[in-house]
Order: structure tokens, then sequence, then C-alpha cells
């Protein structure tokens, strides 16, 4: 087991790269699977998610090959074999692989995905999306077997703009006969990525980035490449760090545009940032002004920065307020927080947030990714040292995040215990 040392308070200065989407790569990689052939997926984040997925390829039978951050993919000899629950615990998003091997075979066997304890995360809209191509669903315990004699496209009123439902009826209707419309899709800019790897491969889809997403069903994918956009939340996340810590920090690699809802709340909250190309320098802002933020779906105030938010807006100067709308747990951070010092009401999902809070070092647990994320920011602002437990949450979807941030002057390291 390890932990994750913080010794609080230090100014950061250099540049930290961000790294492929997370919440796209771990799409894309079983949508290559769709494909006959070689994919070639570029700017794949070094993630623990990565590695489950891996774990699942191989499993079905493909072959990976890595190099760095490229990845290529060969499905010649893929067999649609059952995915255990040894397997498919390890993410949430190995429900991927249920629309992709309906999609491919008519037929997918597995267990019910794991992933954060944020929530009771239901799969319901992704079974009725499947459901109305004409596929049937039977659960045995936790495992599910869904097959069609034939899938046909259909109109799809999603009852919420689910991210995981949206792509995962995109994957199972890109083999099926004739024209899918999903209505109420998500709008995500992963969504659009993952569009254009199918559309590479051979897939006529159009739409996606809006509410309706419009799939004509083929015969054939092929082999194609894509790149894994920059990942808006790890950016967000260390904009976040820049707004409490920085001296010219650079995050570079960013779009800015699929950042707009935190850049609207930074110039509300008065935070001090330029652009540069493809980067954002911030600074180190002495007078935040309390906020209220909303999650919501994209393009609103994103769910996975609501947690890093909050710590920040313990910094304001005044009374701020804080509502998750979209998961009915992502509140596991707060009692660390206190801990730590920060004075916040927590009812239920929402939480006021009393500014200009003194956070001091303690022994701490990551309840989530994102949770651990915002710990690991608390961290750097207190006085004094901070041990973080249960850290796994937070290597599933950061990227080196030690060496990035060490690499601008936190002190910060791994400990075994
Ligand atoms: C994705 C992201 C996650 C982000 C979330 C919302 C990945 C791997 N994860 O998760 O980081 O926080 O989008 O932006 O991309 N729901 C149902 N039934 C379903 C599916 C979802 O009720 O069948 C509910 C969920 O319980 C939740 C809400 O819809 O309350 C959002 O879920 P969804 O958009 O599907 O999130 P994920 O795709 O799992």
């Amino acid at each position: 087991m390890e932990r994750i040392v913080i010794d609080g308070g230090h100014t950061l200065s250099g540049t930290i790269t961000i790294g492929g989407a997370k919440n796209s790569a771990v799409a894309l990689i079983p949508a290559a699977l769709l494909a006959d052939g070689v994919s070639t997926i570029e700017n794949v984040p070094n993630i623990t998610d990565r590695d489950a997925l891996f774990d699942i390829v191989k499993h079905l039978n493909c072959d990976i090959n890595q190099n760095g951050s490229e990845i290529k993919i060969d499905t010649t000899n893929l067999k649609n074999v059952l995915i255990t629950q040894e397997l498919s615990v390890r993410l949430r998003a190995s429900y991927y692989f249920m629309g992709v091997l309906l999609g491919k075979y008519k037929r997918v066997e597995m267990y019910f995905p794991g992933g954060c304890n944020i929530g009771s995360r239901p799969i319901d809209l992704h079974l009725k999306g499947f459901k109305a191509l004409g596929a049937k669903f039977t659960k045995r315990g936790h495992k599910y077997t869904i097959k069609a004699d034939e899938l046909k496209g259909a109109e799809i009123t999603l009852d919420f703009a689910s991210v995981g439902a949206t792509i995962n009826i995109m994957f199972a209707a890109v083999y099926a006969k004739g024209r899918t419309i999903i209505h109420n899709a998500a709008k995500e800019v992963e969504i659009v990525n993952i569009m254009d790897f199918l559309n590479n491969m051979g897939a006529k889809i159009s739409g996606a980035g809006t509410d309706t997403i419009i799939i004509d069903g083929v015969t054939k994918l092929n082999g194609a490449s894509v790149k894994v956009i920059p990942d808006r939340i790890e950016a967000g996340t260390y904009i976040l760090v820049g707004a409490l810590l920085g001296k010219d920090l650079k995050v570079e690699g960013i779009v800015k545009e699929h950042n707009q809802a935190l850049f609207d709340k930074l110039n509300e909250m008065g935070v001090k940032y330029k652009f540069e190309g493809n980067a954002v320098i911030l600074n180190k802002t002495d007078k935040l002004k309390p906020v209220s933020v909303i999650t919501q779906v994209y393009p609103g105030f994103p769910t996975d920065l609501g947690q890093p938010m909050s710590v920040v807006l313990t910094q304001a100067e005044g009374i701020s307020k804080m509502e998750e709308t979209i998961w009915e747990n992502r509140v596991g951070h707060y009692p660390y927080l206190q801990k730590m010092g920060a004075k916040i009401d927590v009812d239920g999902l929402k939480a006021t947030i009393y500014g200009k809070a003194k956070l001091v070092g303690t022994e701490i647990h990551a309840t989530d990714l994102r949770g651990g994320a915002a710990l690991i920011l608390a961290a750097l602002i207190a006085e004094g040292t901070t041990s973080i437990y249960d850290i796994d949450y937070i290597l599933r979807g950061y990227e080196n995040i030690i060496h990035k941030l060490s690499n601008v002057g936190a002190k910060i390291k791994l400990e075994e215990i």
C-alpha cells in the first residue's frame, strides 16, 4: 500500500503538461474492438483505468502494442467471451464493452461494472437503449447477458443526458440496420472524440456534441487512428491549483473552450490568468470573491471539478455555495476538509463553504477519484504535512500526478506503508 505525503504551502511555478482525456480514452480503447484489424490511439493517458481496460482487451484475445502514449490494438483474433467479475469491477467504463460486443456480435456476457463510489450508478438508460435497438437482456446475480437476433435502428430519447448511455448506444447502433437517432444525447466533448474515431473506421455518425446524434448503420468497420483530446478535468484541476499557489504556473496543452464554464467561474472570483497559445498561465489570487457553483451536464460546470473547486472556495473572502446535481455521493471529501480546519456546512449535496479557512496538515483518506484530487489540492495549501491514504482512486485518473506537481515545486511524494 502507498500513501501520498505533502508538505503544504509552497508556491508553484513552471509548466504542467496535460495528458489525454481519461473519459475519452476509456471509451476509445473498447471502441477499437468494433473494427476489424489494427487501430491506433495516440495520447492515451498513463492511468490505472487504462491498464484495467488493457486487461479486458487481452482477455478478449486482442493484441496490444504500446509505445509510450501511443497504442495499437489488433482485433484479428478477437474472441467474444464472458468478461469476468474480477475484470469488470476494476472500473466503471468496462460497461463500454456491452455496447461494443453487442454491436459487433449481437451478444455480450459480462458482470456489472465497478468504479468510484459516488452514487448508485445504474445502467438502466444503457439497457433501455439496447432494448430499443432490438436486444433482450437477462441478469443473474451481477451477470448480464444481452443479445439480439438482429439490431435495428430506432429513435431513442434518453431520460437523462447520460455520457455513458449516449456512447454505449452509439457503439451498439453502429452496425444496426438503418438509422438510429439519440435524442437528449449528452453533449460532452469526449463524445465528439469517440464519433470521430468511429467515422474514421467507416461509421456514419453525425451530431455528436449536440443533443441529437444520428447513426446510420454500416456493415463493416476497418482499423483506424485517433488522438485522445486533452483532459479538461485534469487541466481544470491544475488550473485550480494555479489559482491558489501559482507563480506564473503554466498549464499547457489545453483547449480553452472545453473549460469555458470553469473560466467563467474564475472570472467571477477574480482569479488572475492569461492565455498563451494552448496554455494558460496562473498566479495566486489573494482576494478570491465567494461564488455559487452548481454542477451541470456539459457545457455547464463539470461535476468532476466540483470537489476540487470546493477547496478553492475555502479560501474565498466570504461565504460560497457548492451544489452537486449529477451524483448522489460526491461529498465524501468534506469531512476530511473539515478535519483539516475548513468550515463547511454540508446539507445533502449542498454545501455552504466559509472562506479564509486556515487548513492544517493531518491524515486523510481519498473516497473517490475527484474527491482525492480535491484533498491533494487542500494538502498543497495546508500548513504542515498531510498524509493521504487510499490513493488508488487518484491514480486511476490522474497520470503522473506526483511527478507533475513535484516538477513545479510541490513537496509531494509517494510513500510505501
Ligand atoms: C461520465 C464520466 C464521469 C462524469 C459523468 C458526468 C466517464 C468514464 N465518466 O460518467 O467522470 O462525472 O460522466 O459528467 O466518462 N444514470 C442513470 N442511468 C444510467 C446512466 C446514468 O440514472 O443508465 C445517472 C447516473 O446515476 C448519474 C447521471 O445519470 O446520476 C450521470 O451519469 P452519466 O452521465 O451516465 O455518467 P457516466 O457516463 O457514468
